[in-house]
């Protein structure tokens, strides 16, 4: 142990500032002395997308809570550096990595040689590093929008970075590159832009298109496809669904340029299946259903569970052709029910009363949802109660003030549901299912 702390004192650091910095030297530190100890045996892997342009982004295997995102699978943040005449990083990586972005940075070039900095998107996850990449590149002027820079000062003492404001009309040469610039307000947020490079028809499309995807390759078609459209679409429908009219805009701007490659800020950079996200972006922001039934329910002694399975049962006897699917919400990820909710013509939403509420996750559920603002579903609450009725009522309002069109009444339960109460859940799951079929 003394031998290491050694090696943890005859380490060089970039200097840190920031109010993460215990957390950010440690990290540093500690990589800069397994460096040491392994007498550089450890090589930091970048990739190459095209000559000169490489991926130097952060790989969070471990994450798995992303402002309340289930990263079960991890994520990464994508960095980019394209080396011409002049010398740029596109976006950065959440501050805690950034001393693992320099390293790749100074592993292909001179820090003092990086010319610009693009910034586009003002989010931590992305523009935490910032702070340790503007203190460590000397020379480099940060690219942003106006929207971008009034931000980035309300996270930031930005006074001493050298910053130069662009616009969609601006086109930055990087001697054989060019970096031309498209707004993407509230993708994900006011001041997200895309950053292109037509010479190389290559877009770097911050949040949009994708995924929180932890893994040891770069490219869509180097890894399952069936996992990485589902991780694109859990990432749509858990963070960009509320602006599907704006993305339905950014779609049909970047409709008229030529694209080879989509490098996104999060997961695998797209070179074999645009066509495929596009149109899934197409779907899913269009809100094109599946033919889908999703039964969400909390139940306390098993009465509105049995009424879910009955609804089940249901839309399962109705069609082969519709998907039926049942989550109890306090054994599933708000986020796994958003990912499925997305596309679900159908919803039933069960809970039983509790103290004259209905239960707390589903409270959570229908709070998350709602701000997810998920359109046009049919949809029917159901749900037990003791001596006092009120959890399937609550989620009936609900329900009519989400502006879901409502199936019927609810359907409710005194204790344990009777066999008519359950032909009614029975019959409800029917006419879910065929409402599904209607809708797709
Ligand atoms: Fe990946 Fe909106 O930040």
């Amino acid at each position: 142990m003394h031998w290491f702390l050694l090696q943890l004192q005859n380490t060089a650091s970039f200097p840190i500032v920031t109010n993460e910095r215990i957390l950010f030297r440690f990290t540093f530190e500690v990589f800069n002395a397994t460096v040491a100890v392994s007498k550089l045996r450890i090589t930091l892997m970048t990739t190459e997308l095209a000559e000169n342009i490489d991926w130097v982004g952060y790989v969070d295997w471990n994450v798995r809570d992303f402002h309340s995102f289930d990263t079960s699978r991890g994520a990464t943040y994508n960095s980019y550096l394209i080396r011409d005449n002049k010398i740029a990083v596109i976006d950065s990586v959440k501050g805690l990595y950034a001393s693992r972005l320099l390293q790749h940075l100074a592993e292909k070039t001179e820090l003092a040689n990086i010319d610009y900095v693009v910034c586009n998107h003002a989010e931590p996850d992305h523009a935490g590093g910032l702070i340790h990449l503007m203190a460590n590149l000397p020379n480099a002027v940060l690219l942003c929008n106006a929207k971008c820079r009034e931000t980035l000062a309300a996270y930031f003492d930005i006074s001493n970075w050298k910053i130069q404001v662009v616009s969609p009309d601006d086109k930055i040469s990087l001697g054989s590159r060019t970096l031309n610039f498209v707004n993407t307000p509230m993708v994900h947020w006011p001041e997200s832009m895309f950053t292109y490079i037509p010479e190389e028809q290559l877009l770097f499309s911050m949040d949009a298109f994708g995924q929180h995807l932890a893994t040891s390759e770069r490219f869509d078609d180097q890894y399952d496809l069936a996992t990485v459209l589902a991780e694109a679409k859990s990432y749509y429908a858990n963070i960009v669904t509320p602006y599907s009219k704006q993305v339905l805009r950014t779609l049909e701007v970047a409709a008229k340029i030529p694209i080879k490659m989509i490098a996104p800020s999060h997961g695998l950079i797209w070179r074999t299946n645009i066509p495929k996200i596009v149109e899934a972006y197409q779907d899913w922001a269009g809100g094109k259903y599946a033919p889908k039934v999703l039964i969400l329910f909390d139940s306390m002694w098993d009465s509105t569970a049995q009424m879910a399975e009955a609804i089940l049962d249901g839309a399962v006897q109705e069609s082969d052709n519709v998907d039926v699917q049942l989550m109890h919400v306090r054994r599933t990820a708000l986020t796994r029910i958003a990912a499925e909710m997305l596309d679900a013509a159908a919803v039933a939403l069960g809970s039983s009363t509790l103290n004259l509420q209905i239960m707390p996750q589903m409270a959570s559920v229908t709070t998350y949802v709602r701000g997810l603002k998920f359109t046009s579903k049919t949809a029917i609450a159901f749900g037990s109660y003791g001596w006092a009725h009120a959890g399937s009522d609550q989620l009936d309002r609900w329900i009519e003030e989400t502006g879901w069109t409502r199936l019927s009444q609810p359907i409710d339960s005194k204790f344990r549901p009777t066999h008519d109460i359950l032909e009614k859940c029975r019959n409800a799951g029917r006419q879910l299912a065929q409402a599904a079929l209607e809708k797709k």
